[in-house]
């Protein structure tokens, strides 16, 4: 089976239906993924919080990426993948970020990548789309600039801050951008840059008027049980189930129960 193109999840929107999109970081889910009507897999900076137990992005590396990337791709043949560019990867220059977005598509195995940051990163997201390396913008709350927003804080309250994203919004499709993640950001405010773009946007607590939707697949399928922010909605509880099972296993070893004749050779 081919892989969803870019061309493909554009045409999503404009033929009446959403994008719909789950971080994914292995192969096993990848897997999932695949028998799914899931469109895409974005291979998240999140990870660096899901997989590797950081409180922040920031410490995630190309090669971080890279690695989960490969696993991923091994896994599933249908959806689109989006590889993410990690902090530091792409602000220190545009040769830096060009290569570092080239190695994503070459070792990585991705069909895009995808970076945060509004007008100031438009001339990298240029020149990576002049040399064909399709760029998922990311704009709101961006996670990499935790220490700058002082938190995971909702972004674009104000009016200046609106319509600064607007602007930022703009800038990231003139510069060749294929599609745009909201994140963090009234629901009003993404329905404003959803309607003045032509590119799709994929929102994530952004509200419920974006061309498509991203969510962390831990954290929609409860397996991130303390994480509740509001924008949140779990559609499975495989924390408890997964909890469950293990105490079922062990209650089953400790009382002589597993391994029984069925499960011997
Ligand atoms: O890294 C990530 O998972 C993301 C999504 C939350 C959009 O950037």
């Amino acid at each position: 089976m081919k892989r969803i193109t870019t061309t493909q999840l554009r045409e999503i929107p404009k033929k009446g239906s959403k994008i719909v999109m789950v971080t994914c970081y292995d192969a096993t889910f990848a897997r999932l993924v695949d028998e799914s009507n899931v469109d895409a897999i974005l291979i998240g900076d999140s990870l660096g919080a899901v997989i590797q137990g950081h409180d922040y992005t920031l410490p995630v590396t190309v090669d971080d990426v890279i690695y989960h990337a490969r696993a991923v791709a091994r896994g599933c043949s249908r959806p689109h993948l989006v590889g993410d560019m990690p902090f530091g990867s792409y602000q220190i220059s545009k040769e830096i970020a060009l290569q570092n977005a080239i190695r994503l598509l070459k070792e990585g195995g991705v069909q895009a990548v995808k970076l945060e940051g509004g007008e100031p990163v438009a001339e990298t997201v240029a020149r990576m789309v002049e040399v064909g390396i399709p760029v998922m913008g990311h704009l709101g709350l961006t996670p990499q600039s935790v220490h700058q927003m002082g938190g995971y804080k909702i972004q674009g309250r104000t009016q200046s801050a609106g319509e600064r994203l607007l602007r930022d919004a703009k800038a990231l499709q003139d510069a060749g951008c294929y599609s745009l993640v909201l994140e963090g950001i009234p629901a009003q405010l993404a329905a404003q840059v959803t309607e003045m773009l032509e590119i799709p946007t994929i929102g994530i607590g952004a509200g419920p008027s974006c061309d498509g939707q991203v969510l962390v697949l831990q954290d929609m399928l409860g397996l991130n049980m303390g994480f509740t922010p509001k924008f949140l909605k779990k559609y499975a509880e495989l924390g408890e189930t997964t909890i469950s099972a293990l105490n079922h296993y062990a209650e089953e070893v400790r009382g002589g129960l597993f391994p029984d004749a069925e499960h011997s050779h």
